[in-house]
């Protein structure tokens, strides 16, 4: 990966927020602790040691300070506030006083949280009465416990993240804790529904009853790649338009024009749940600005099925083949320790400009973009601290995110994932997207890498150089 042109703070304006981004079911451990109820996604942490954010908070707040890190993306655990995920039920006090405290000790050392309210640890109960995602009883329950994180904390929390990675909730998570052996293809468009319905209820109650008085802002965290036809055929171009549609369109589509893209009803018909009146209404407009996490890019051509053999499903649906190169041509360099990331710049610049054309030019956050290291027992510590790789990862996505503010894309923040090394879903402790080391063997301890020297440099503006 080539180092583009080397960019200092003072080359974004004074008012852009610089960030580092994490979530509760990735860093806090502690699934028993403190009166927690257990969440859908609990098994990815049950059997491991994860990294211990509920003990080391303070610790961890030193770590942003230490990097004149001004934005702290974090979430709030459901069922550590609900454990049963219904607030008729009751509230855990031990919950609401960690994230008070952990809110305390952000704003007293100068550091603006960002609360995601809503990053895949879905209260275990909620599955277990009504399957979760797939009621609509889940708009009522996400409403209701968004209004009591308002209430309590939105005297110092001013920017609010309904959901992250709506789509990866609604194809992967919504069934963690269930086996569906045939699993009904309408399954992800009704979780994706009802997440859309939650979201903007939570909205609706945040602007009815708080935003006048506390003034803060909300928006929700989609995740996107750029689809780049493979050829020059127009049949190339119409999958790439279909694999935004059914990854990010499916989400900013409804908030922004109250329906889902023209490609997605046109495909699904009866399969793809529809909005009353009422609800389009609540829907339309349902955001102050759009999160975006962007890691990779990919080529698109039509995916050929023959009607015979055509089941349906998610990943069919679309009738796209997604490719990581082009005449062997891979389109950026794989990330070390992932196999899903190829690096691709660019597309984060075309993302950003895409969202400025078809949805009204939004104010964005890119609320995550990172580099992941693979970590194992044979990768020494002093090895895995030098990540030049991951400063020139960084520094090549903000020349693009720097490109998009002089195209007028309404961008206001950029936050990295992840401060620490924590649980990647699916991968566990096996690659890093941190800024710092965690230790598993020396009780968690966080070693910086090279990276947080990198940022600190590049926040305080004393110097742009990755060297
Ligand atoms: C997106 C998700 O929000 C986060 O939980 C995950 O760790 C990162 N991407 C990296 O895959």
């Amino acid at each position: 990966m080539a180092l583009m042109k080397e960019l200092a703070r003072s080359d974004f304006p004074s008012d852009f927020k610089f960030g580092v981004a994490s979530s509760a079911l990735q860093t806090e451990s502690a699934p028993h602790e403190g009166g927690r109820g257990s969440s859908t996604w609990d098994y990815f942490i049950e059997d491991t040691p994860a990294v211990q954010f509920y003990h080391k908070y303070k610790d961890d707040v030193q770590c942003l300070k230490n990097m004149n890190i001004e934005n702290y993306r974090f979430s709030i655990a459901w069922p550590r506030l609900i454990p049963t995920g219904k607030l008729s039920d009751g509230v855990n006090q031990t919950g609401i006083d960690f994230y008070n405290n952990l809110i305390d000790e952000l704003v007293a050392n100068g550091i603006e949280p960002f609360v995601t309210l809503f990053h895949f640890d879905l209260p275990s109960a909620l599955q277990e009465e009504y399957h979760g995602l797939l009621s609509s009883n889940f708009v009522e329950d996400f409403t209701n416990y968004a209004d009591l994180c308002f209430k309590t904390f939105g005297d110092r929390v001013k920017h609010w993240i309904t959901i992250n990675e709506p789509q990866v909730f609604a194809v992967y998570g919504y069934k963690m804790s269930l086996s569906i052996p045939d699993e009904p293809s309408t399954h992800p468009y009704i979780a994706a529904h009802n997440i859309i319905l939650a979201h903007a209820s939570a909205v609706k109650a945040y602007r009815d009853s708080h935003q006048p008085t506390q003034k803060g802002e909300i928006g929700i965290s989609v995740s996107a790649q750029w689809f780049l036809p493979l050829g020059v055929m127009p049949a190339d171009k119409h999958a790439a338009q279909r694999a935004w549609d059914f990854m990010t369109g499916w989400f900013l589509d409804p908030l922004v024009s109250g329906d889902y893209p023209f490609n997605m009803k046109a495909i699904l018909r009866d399969r793809l749940p529809t909005f009353t009146e009422e609800q389009e209404e609540m829907v339309k407009g349902s955001f102050d600005f759009i999160g975006l996490n962007y890691y990779t890019s990919r080529y698109t051509k039509p995916l050929k099925l023959s009607s015979n053999d055509v089941p349906t499903g998610y990943e069919n649906d679309q009738y796209v083949q997604t490719l990581t190169e082009k005449n062997g041509v891979p389109i950026g360099e794989q990330a070390g320790g992932f196999d899903a990331i190829f690096v691709y710049p660019e597309g984060l610049g075309e993302v950003l400009l895409h969202l400025k054309l078809a949805y009204n030019n939004p104010t964005i956050y890119i609320t995550e973009n990172g580099y992941p290291q693979k970590r194992n027992s044979s990768i020494a510590i002093e090895t895995a601290l030098q990540d030049d790789v991951r400063i020139e990862f960084l520094q090549n996505h903000l020349t693009y995110v720097r490109k998009a503010l002089s195209e007028g894309v309404n961008l206001k923040g950029y936050f990295v994932w992840s401060l620490l090394d924590n649980m990647e879903m699916g991968s566990g402790y096996t690659i890093g997207f941190g800024l710092h080391y965690v230790d598993h063997d020396d009780d968690f301890k966080r070693h910086p890498k090279k990276s947080v020297s990198w940022l600190k440099n590049f926040i305080t503006g004393s110097s742009s150089s990755s060297s």
